[in-house]
């Protein structure tokens, strides 16, 4: 990882800066924060915007893009935009189409990176999550090697410079990697990843493939009820991570991010809010010690705090589990 520039080179060529900044806020945030905040991160220095189709919000998030474009603050090759591919797009036919419905709202050529969300399909319609008349969710089969290969199509148009997967465990990268006349392996598994949920041995696997692991979540997630046990500890509430930003003049979400970096992860992080958007580009600033990391390391408690309840019902959930 080449810090320096805080970038990192992908299995294609490509680079993606090292961090990187999240979009997503509960449905009752109006979406023009969304453009105010892309805009303050691009200000503070974020060259990496991660976002998705599920996320609402690529409309405001390619008008914040192109106005500081148009501004003169970043070409278009400064930036490294995220997009996703959702479940009910998952069929072959579907993925070209749902690209190009993204590209559109964004007003842009090309995305950075397209990634399947999750490693399983929803009926197709209009719902985000269709559902039947007893409310259970409608699950589709779609092989995901034929999804992979609508991807590499995608990209072979130049609609997007890489393409990779998130929410993806070792089993199913591999049915991706084994496939027979793979062109493209996918670049990154973007996961939920922090100090209660290390996932070094999926880490590991990503490694040894030369795949990014990027880091969802890395501050303990945006705790909206919808998505999370409120139960669940709070990570950034951890002594650890408060006595390890005391000692480094820091704040605890500086150490969770920092701890990420020097693992070789790319990691995510999101704030609509100007003072911490500012704060976390500080992550480039100190260094933790091999002895910090090690402390760090010992907090795994395979946290999840991402429940997706809505994929309960799914045979391979839950998603990108420790194995
Ligand atoms: N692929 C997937 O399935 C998936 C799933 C979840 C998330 N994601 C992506 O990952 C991004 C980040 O994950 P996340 O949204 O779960 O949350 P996160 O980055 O772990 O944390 C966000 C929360 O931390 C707060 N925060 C930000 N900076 C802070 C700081 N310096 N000090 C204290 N609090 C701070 C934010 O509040 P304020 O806004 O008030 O600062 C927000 O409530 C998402 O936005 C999305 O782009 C992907």
């Amino acid at each position: 990882m080449d810090l320096k520039h805080h970038c990192i080179k992908l299995n294609d060529g490509h680079f993606i800066p090292v961090l990187g900044f999240g979009t997503y806020a509960p449905e009752e945030v109006p979406k023009s924060k969304a453009e105010e905040a892309t805009k303050l991160a691009i200000d503070a220095g974020f060259r990496h915007i991660d976002s998705a189709h599920l996320y609402e919000n690529e409309k405001e998030i390619g008008q914040a893009i192109r106005s500081k474009i148009a501004d003169g603050i970043v070409k278009r090759e400064d930036i490294f935009y995220t997009s996703k591919l959702w479940l009910t797009f998952l069929r072959p036919e579907l993925v070209q189409p749902a690209l190009e419905k993204s590209l559109k709202k964004l007003q842009l050529d090309y995305v950075d990176l397209y990634i399947i969300h999750f490693p399983m399909a929803l009926k197709p319609g209009e719902e985000m999550i269709p559902k039947d008349e007893h409310g259970k969710v409608i699950f589709d089969t779609v092989d995901l090697c034929a999804t992979w290969e609508a991807l590499e199509k995608c990209k072979d148009l130049g609609l997007t410079k890489s393409i990779g997967v998130s929410n993806f465990n070792r089993r199913q990268l591999e049915m991706i990697l084994n496939k027979p006349g793979l062109k493209y392996k996918p670049v990154c598994n973007q996961v939920e990843c922090h100090p209660y949920l290390k996932q070094s041995k999926l880490l590991d696997f990503c490694k040894s493939k030369d795949i990014v692991l990027v880091a969802y979540s890395a501050l303990g997630s945006h705790r909206e009820k919808k998505w999370v046990d409120q139960s669940s500890p709070v990570l950034l509430d951890d002594p650890v991570l408060s006595a390890l930003a005391k000692k480094h003049k820091r704040t605890p979400a500086l150490i969770a991010l920092r701890y990420q970096l020097q693992r070789g992860v790319v990691v995510l992080v999101k704030s609509y809010n100007e003072k911490r958007i500012k704060e976390n580009m500080q992550v480039f600033e100190f260094q933790l010690t091999s002895e910090d990391m090690k402390v760090l390391d010992g907090l795994n408690q395979n946290v999840r705090y991402n429940s997706v309840a809505f994929a309960a019902d799914h045979p391979d959930y839950p998603f990108s589990e420790e194995y």
